[in-house]
């Protein structure tokens, strides 16, 4: 008989992880194989992702690996490579994503009016676009399965207002749109879609933050548990929404923010240091 802790397992199940080389995605990869999965892992980086792999590897499953550029569009037939690899998929986590950045790899963090057009192309075309053409790749695959997930790494700035980011906030909303859409429109071939929207959380893409004192304690005082969110706890969500302990949740954006979208009116009395932002 199945214990409840039993349907968390993925036992034999085939698993894609995009943005796998590093920080969120590298830990959904090691909670995914944790829990059994035979696992395909995806990002630019093959040194970095060998990396991801020999951790896996440690869990008794050698994962295959199916670099791309997700920029070029073209790119998503990784999907293919790694179907054909497993011999199907019965889950898929896309993770990658990125911020708007300079060339020299620093976030640009500007108000709307402030930022390139160029930014804003490079951001949706990674975060939204390349989703769209993901999904389209998957669905074959996801359709013929007999129990499949997919679950997009939105996030809270998805959800709630985020000035200075709003190509990034645009982009994760629309993956929480793209989730609902799908979650309906192919609920019928068995495929339950989630969007995990996940607050402020220790990787290198917020380095810039978690990294600066007073940058990191004014954006902590705004999340009511006060602290970052670390890699293996979005890890812990994205094992929930891949495995059947969550086979009757579908088209939600599961919000793991510490808080942070939940209004308080002030009422909490949390202390506010000075904003450290100042908008041109
Ligand atoms: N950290 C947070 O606070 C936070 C909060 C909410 C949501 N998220 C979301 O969680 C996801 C992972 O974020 P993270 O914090 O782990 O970021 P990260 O440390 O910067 O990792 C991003 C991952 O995406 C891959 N990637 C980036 N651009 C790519 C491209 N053009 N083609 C293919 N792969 C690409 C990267 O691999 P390569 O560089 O090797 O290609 C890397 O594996 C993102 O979708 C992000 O928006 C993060």
């Amino acid at each position: 008989m199945n214990t409840t802790l039993d349907t968390f397992r993925l036992d034999g199940a085939r698993a894609l992880v995009t943005g796998a080389s590093r920080g969120i995605g590298r830990a959904v990869a090691l909670a995914l194989a944790e829990a059994g999965a035979r696992l395909a892992l995806s990002a630019r980086s093959e040194q970095a992702l060998k990396e991801t792999a020999e951790q896996v590897a440690a869990h008794g499953t050698e994962p295959v690996l199916v670099p791309g550029d997700l920029a070029d569009l073209a790119q998503a037939a990784l999907v293919d490579r790694a179907a054909e690899a497993l011999g199907g998929l019965d889950v898929l986590v896309h993770n990658a994503g990125i911020l708007p950045t300079r060339p020299d790899g620093t976030p640009i963090l500007l108000p709307l009016q402030h930022l390139p057009q160029r930014a804003w192309d490079e951001v949706l075309a990674v975060n939204l676009n390349a989703t769209v053409a993901i999904c389209r790749h998957a669905y074959p695959y996801l359709a013929a399965a007999e129990r499949a997930s997919l679950v997009l790494m939105s996030s809270v700035a998805g959800w709630i207002g985020t000035p200075m980011m709003e190509a990034y906030a645009a982009s994760k909303a629309a993956q929480i749109s793209l989730a609902r859409s799908l979650a309906v429109g192919w609920g019928r071939q068995g495929i339950r879609v989630n969007a995990l929207c996940p607050g402020w959380t220790r990787t290198d893409m917020t380095a810039f933050a978690h990294t600066n004192g007073p940058l990191s304690d004014w954006l902590l005082a705004h999340v009511p548990l006060g602290r970052w969110a670390e890699p293996a706890e979005v890890a812990a969500a994205a094992l929930y929404l891949a495995s059947p302990a969550s086979g009757y949740l579908t088209g939600q954006a599961l919000l793991l923010d510490g808080g942070v979208s939940v209004p308080d009116g002030g009422l909490a009395g949390i202390p506010k240091p000075p904003s450290p932002f100042a908008v041109p």
